[in-house]
């Protein structure tokens, strides 16, 4: 077995394990953390009809956000470490890329990023989950108007070779420096103010979970490159 197809496997395992255990404690943490939310809200239209309690009401409003945002750290994890199931069907690349784009135009557009594409001639069709791909797609396109912060280009490609269909996701932002590039993939790795690291962690795992493979080349000061590889429908042939 290759080195790629081993490391691929391995790490399925290691977060089918994680996910077990982890994504069972966050569960077992959203309840409780529900009820407090419930209970603050009523707390606070209590304090709302007594006089003089503004800054009772206040301090319980801060709560109330401390708690959304434990909240989201558990769906964030979740949907990074948590139980994912696949369901794979033939599905037409290129018209899958053209529907997510639809959806991420005024994105791009409200940040100055002119949007492109180059869709493969033969349109490839893979066994894919479109959901979950494109959630693993949109992270990139995320990431890289994220790293073009003066606007910039952002090119979608599809191709097909023989075996395998390839898309990758190009922008003329910052790029990333060698020295983090081990690091990229990993859980909670971020440079970004307020970013949770998860992003590329989570694309890697569905693109994994799809037998794929997802590798980057950058270039500090021009741009970077995600080039996804994903098996395609074997094709019967008489
Ligand atoms: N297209 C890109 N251009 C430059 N840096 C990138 C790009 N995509 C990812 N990165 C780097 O990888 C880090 C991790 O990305 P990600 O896992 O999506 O987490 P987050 O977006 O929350 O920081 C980012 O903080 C950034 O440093
Ligand atoms: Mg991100």
């Amino acid at each position: 077995m290759r080195r790629r197809e081993r490391e691929r496997i391995a790490r399925l395992h290691e977060l089918a394990k994680l996910g077990e255990l982890a994504g069972g404690l966050a569960h077992e943490l959203k309840n409780p953390l529900s009820t407090i939310k419930l209970n603050l809200q009523l707390l606070q239209e209590d304090l709302a009809r007594l006089p003089g309690a503004e800054s009772s009401r206040s301090r319980a409003g801060i709560l109330r956000k401390e708690v959304d945002r434990l909240n989201q750290t558990l769906d964030d994890f979740l949907s990074f470490a948590g139980r994912l199931e696949l369901h794979p069907v033939p599905t037409e690349l290129n018209t899958l890329v053209r529907d997510l784009i639809d959806f991420f135009h005024p994105q791009a557009q409200a940040a100055g990023v002119r949007l492109h594409t180059s869709l493969a001639a033969e349109n490839p069709v893979c066994p894919v989950d479109a959901n979950l791909f494109k959630q693993a797609l949109l992270n990139l396109l995320l990431n890289a108007i994220q790293a073009m912060p003066a606007g910039g280009e952002l090119i979608i490609r599809t191709h097909a070779s023989r075996s395998r269909a390839l898309v990758d996701v190009s922008d003329t932002g910052v790029g990333i420096g060698p020295e983090l590039m081990p690091r990229l993939f990993e859980a909670y790795f971020t440079t970004r103010k307020g970013g949770t690291g998860l992003g590329l962690a989570t694309t890697r795992r569905i693109i994994e979970e799809h037998r794929g493979h997802i590798s980057v080349t950058s270039e500090p000061g021009k741009g970077t490159n995600f080039r996804l590889e994903l098996p395609l429908v074997p094709v019967c042939r008489d």
